[in-house]
């Protein structure tokens, strides 16, 4: 099986591209961040806020996540039930972000990330895709993007969604918290892969990210 990793911050515009690229290659997209980000729906709708909550471990253990397509388009359920509508909130990012920490949540969405791309020529996107989950990647990305383009990126996604009352700056702030807690995390920290090409996506539409990504494609052949 065929696998591409894209592996970056926060906002830098991985899922657009990760979702562009898997279609022009007839490949699966694989939205890593969705999975951490159930698993934070989870953990707050029973009440659990903080991962060193002893009620986390346990409540681990009742936790299922499975991802199926329809359409083509990755939908999330948890406990069976469809959650995707409910998890692009930044609220839930902060908070995916937060129990992405913990050792035993990983261990159990990489076991599930790596079945998938066991299956599938899957382009998956997330934090530590190139570095722990697909070590042997056919092709690594790392995509970059300056803090205030991704802010702005995420601020016209949410926009888009609905979301009202938004503050570009707040949202900005908290991407680079987010950031900052990713990259110095003990477990599978945010870093690029040693074998990964780095893209800064600051000055690049997707169409162009993506032609670029293809070539490197087509060159790894
Ligand atoms: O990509 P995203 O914003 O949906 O991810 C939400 C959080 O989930 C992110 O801040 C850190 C965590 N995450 C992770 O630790 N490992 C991944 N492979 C994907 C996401």
């Amino acid at each position: 099986m065929n696998s591409i990793a894209i592996d970056g911050p926060a906002g830098a515009g991985k899922s657009s591209i990760a979702k562009a690229l898997s279609k022009k290659l007839g490949y699966i997209y694989i939205d890593t961040g969705a999975m951490y980000r159930a698993v934070a729906l989870f953990f707050l709708d029973n009440n659990v806020e903080d991962g060193n909550d002893a009620k986390a471990e346990e409540l681990l253990e009742k936790l299922d996540i499975s991802i199926k397509y329809e359409n083509g388009i990755q939908k999330v359920f948890l406990n069976g039930d469809d959650v995707t509508d409910k998890l692009r909130l930044e609220q839930i990012g902060k908070f995916a972000s937060k129990f992405s920490a913990i050792g035993s949540v990983r261990e159990k969405l990489v076991a599930l990330q790596r079945k998938l791309a066991e299956k599938e020529n899957v382009v998956m996107d997330g934090r530590d895709i190139g570095t722990v989950v697909l070590p042997k990647a056919n092709l690594k990305i790392y995509l970059s993007a300056s803090s205030k383009i991704r802010a702005k990126r995420r601020y016209l996604e949410l926009l888009e969604k609905g979301f009202k009352d938004l503050d570009i700056n707040i949202i900005e702030d908290e991407i680079i918290k987010r950031d900052e807690a990713d990259m110095n995390r003990e477990i599978s920290p945010l870093k690029q892969a040693e074998d990964a090409y780095y893209l800064d996506s600051s000055e690049m539409s997707i169409d162009e990210v993506v032609s670029k990504i293809l070539t490197m494609v087509k060159e790894e052949k």
